[in-house]
């Protein structure tokens, strides 16, 4: 904008989102400077190989596969940090704190895994460390748990926090699709991770939750003791009979306080179909914040891709330049440590249990009997007709039980000499 005061930017990474922050701030700057009150003039980008083909035009010799052009640039302050995995990102970040920058990043697996080791160098160092694209793509969860509802006590948090995963669930109930050309159709549309087993298996949402539950329990990251299980083996068939019951299966992120620690999982869940969560389709990100003061607040929005993603870096950018960020985690990192986990043995819920057995008199009273010597109780019973091939699908849920009772029921209905194969079991979320 005209006559206002330029702050130089870099940004490091111009890939999905690299390039639509790049997008943002060379087409609409006028929106960020308007909040920043300054012009935010991107300087410099930094890529690991110059000579790939970009889907955004940069303006001349300002594209290099140099960071220190960035470290070493003093009139930069504020740089967006938009490289995926651990290593060299790590070092990436490590290098523009100590070279005196503000950091703005959406990479949530670095946060996760080494927030402590950053967030402990940001604070010495007095930079900041921006996040809120990390989690959740554009719906502002970060600044709402750590600021707006501060004066909350959070008692639990649940939630879909991967788009891709959504995204795939969604196109297999409603395209009828395979799981694997509803994963080609979500990295094509810039959802996924580079290394898609990210998404799929739980990963990504575990990283999510982690940080959304350290910043609402009061702990450090612990992702080590995060419980992961993700989408790979779900089938159309569970997708299907879930539906006749009553459910849609989607990718549940759940954390909850517990005497001491947390509780933090990821797992695909049965899902009641007129509950919100469930009706939380495609890319969506949905998640239930529940408090002491505040109750239940519920918010949803778009989870992945450039547009969202780039536009939480974009407002963070322009917090930080304003002086409006402030430091999440830094303030107290020192002598956080991370939440201990709960015992999932212990944990009470309901289970789907899908089994294929042979068509044989007494098989069905076998399975009640296997259930019964674990003390499980049945809830409802779905028994397909006979196939072709002489084998019978059955699908049951339960009544609340431990998940050490039900795994004792599904080792005991294994050994039965009628059943085929290991039972498949999906939760049946608390909700
Ligand atoms: P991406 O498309 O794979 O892009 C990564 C970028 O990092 C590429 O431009 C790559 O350079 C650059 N890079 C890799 N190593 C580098 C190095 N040593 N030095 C300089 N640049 C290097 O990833 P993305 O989807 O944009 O995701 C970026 C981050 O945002 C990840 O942490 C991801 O988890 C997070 N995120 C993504 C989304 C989404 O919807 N995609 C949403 C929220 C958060 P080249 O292009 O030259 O290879
Ligand atoms: N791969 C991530 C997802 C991007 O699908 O949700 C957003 O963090």
């Amino acid at each position: 904008m005209q006559g206002m005061e330029k702050t130089k930017v870099g940004i490091v990474g111009l890939g999905t989102v690299g390039s639509g922050v790049a997008r943002l701030l060379l087409d609409f700057g006028d929106r960020t400077a308007r909040h920043a009150g300054r012009t935010l003039w991107l300087e410099q980008v930094v890529v690991r190989d110059v000579d790939k083909p970009r889907d955004c035009e940069l303006p001349k010799g300002i594209l290099s596969d140099d960071l220190s052009k960035i470290t070493g640039n003093r009139e930069i302050t504020t740089v967006a940090h938009l490289v995926g995995g651990l290593e060299p990102a790590r070092s990436i970040m490590i290098a523009l704190l100590e070279s005196g920058k503000d950091v703005i990043t959406a990479n949530k697996a670095l946060l996760a895994e080494h927030g402590p080791e950053l967030f402990d160098l940001a604070r010495e160092l007095g930079r900041s460390i921006a996040f809120e694209a990390s989690v959740a793509g554009g719906i502002p969860i970060i600044a709402n748990i750590s600021q707006c509802l501060s004066a909350n006590q959070i008692e639990s948090l649940t939630a879909i926090l991967n788009g891709t995963s959504n995204f795939i669930l969604t196109q297999m109930e409603e395209q009828e699709s395979d799981y694997a050309s509803a994963l080609d159709e979500a990295q094509r549309l810039g959802y996924a991770e580079a290394d898609p087993t990210m998404d799929v298996g739980g990963f990504d949402a575990a990283h999510k939750l982690c940080l959304l539950a350290a910043l609402a329990f009061g702990g450090a990251p612990n992702f080590a003791a995060a419980e992961v299980e993700g989408i790979e083996q779900i089938e159309l068939v569970d997708i299907r009979l879930a539906h006749e019951l009553g459910y849609r299966i989607k990718l549940i992120a759940s954390a909850s306080r517990e005497a001491g620690g947390a509780s933090v999982r990821v797992n695909p869940a049965l899902t009641p179909l007129d509950h919100p969560l469930a009706q939380a389709g495609g890319s969506l990100n949905a998640l239930f914040i529940e408090g002491r003061r505040i109750g239940r607040i519920y918010l949803q929005g778009p989870g992945a891709g450039a547009g969202p993603t780039a536009a939480a870096v974009a407002a963070d950018i322009a917090d930080v330049i304003a002086g409006a960020s402030r430091p999440v985690f830094q303030g107290a990192a020192e002598g956080l440590s991370p939440l201990p986990p709960g015992d999932p043995q212990q944990r009470v819920g309901k289970a789907f249990l899908r089994l294929v057995v042979r068509d044989r008199p007494g098989v069905i009273a076998g399975v009640s009997e296997a259930l019964a010597k674990a003390g499980v109780s049945i809830d409802s019973f779905l028994q397909r007709p006979v196939e072709d091939t002489g084998l019978v699908p059955i699908v049951l849920t339960t009544q609340p039980a431990s998940e050490g009772a039900v795994r004792d029921a599904i080792d005991h209905i294994e050994a039965l000499e009628a059943v085929v194969e290991r039972p498949r079991m999906i939760r049946i979320a608390r909700i």
